[in-house]
């Protein structure tokens, strides 16, 4: 579904040039769940932005369907990334002055649809999170779980093929990481290719392939 070919990614800041990733070959599989494991910098965060067409590579190419995003233009990434992915990063980034419904409702603003069809599939995607009597509160009203679990909601409002997370329970106790696990594992089977960064190895067991990163490559 995803293939990147020998990607390269160089950060050039005035003082430094940092190497994140060094031709990096991965592959994800349509409908697996994919844990992507290691140390803090060692380019997990710049790989899982690859995968989701929020950057560019330096050298290197990146397929998403067979298609060849590479060589596209911004315009042209910009309306594939929203068709195909779903976002959910470790703090939250929930808009505090929007309800919950209007929060989840945001990313279906880019597409043309009534605000009744948007208010439908907004209230959908809360259910499926087990949210559905929480859609009127403000975000700071909810546990951070919840925070988490409306941002999920977020994520697949527009029913994205490719749910890109990183180190979504980063922020929650066990319990509440354990229940935004319980959800991404419920989407998996329900089809939706899951790729999470993650420092736990109990929740990494869980999905169907880990990958181990370690200073910009895949290590086996
Ligand atoms: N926007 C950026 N500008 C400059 N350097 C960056 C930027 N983002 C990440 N880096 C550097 O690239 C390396 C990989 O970062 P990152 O992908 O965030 O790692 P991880 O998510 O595994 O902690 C680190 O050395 C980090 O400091
Ligand atoms: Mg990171």
């Amino acid at each position: 579904m995803i293939k990147l070919n020998k990607v390269s990614k160089t950060y050039r800041t005035d003082k430094v040039e940092t190497l994140a990733l060094k031709d990096v070959d991965l592959h994800v599989q349509k409908g697996e769940f994919l844990a992507m494991m290691g140390p803090s910098g060692c380019g997990k965060s710049t790989l899982l932005n690859l995968i989701g067409l929020l950057d560019r590579p330096g050298q290197g190419s990146i397929e998403v369907e067979g298609l060849p995003v590479t060589r596209y233009k911004d315009s042209q990434v910009a309306r594939l990334r929203n068709q195909t992915f779903g976002f959910i990063f470790q703090s939250f980034h929930l808009i505090p002055d929007l309800r919950v419904i209007d929060n989840v409702e945001l990313p279906l603003l880019y597409r043309s649809m009534s605000a009744g069809e948007r208010r439908r599939l907004a209230r959908e995607a809360l259910e499926k999170v087990g949210l559905g009597a929480r859609m009127d509160h403000y975000p700071n009203q909810l546990s951070g779980g919840q925070q988490q679990r409306v941002a999920i909601a977020r994520a697949i409002v527009g029913r994205p093929q490719v749910l890109l997370a990183d180190e979504p329970t980063g922020n929650l106790d066990s319990k509440m990481g354990e229940e935004v696990m319980d959800i991404l594992l419920r989407l998996n089977a329900e089809g939706t290719t899951v790729v999470m960064v993650t420092h736990d190895e109990r929740e990494a067991r869980r999905t169907n392939r880990i990958v181990r990163v370690f200073d910009g490559q895949l290590v086996a």
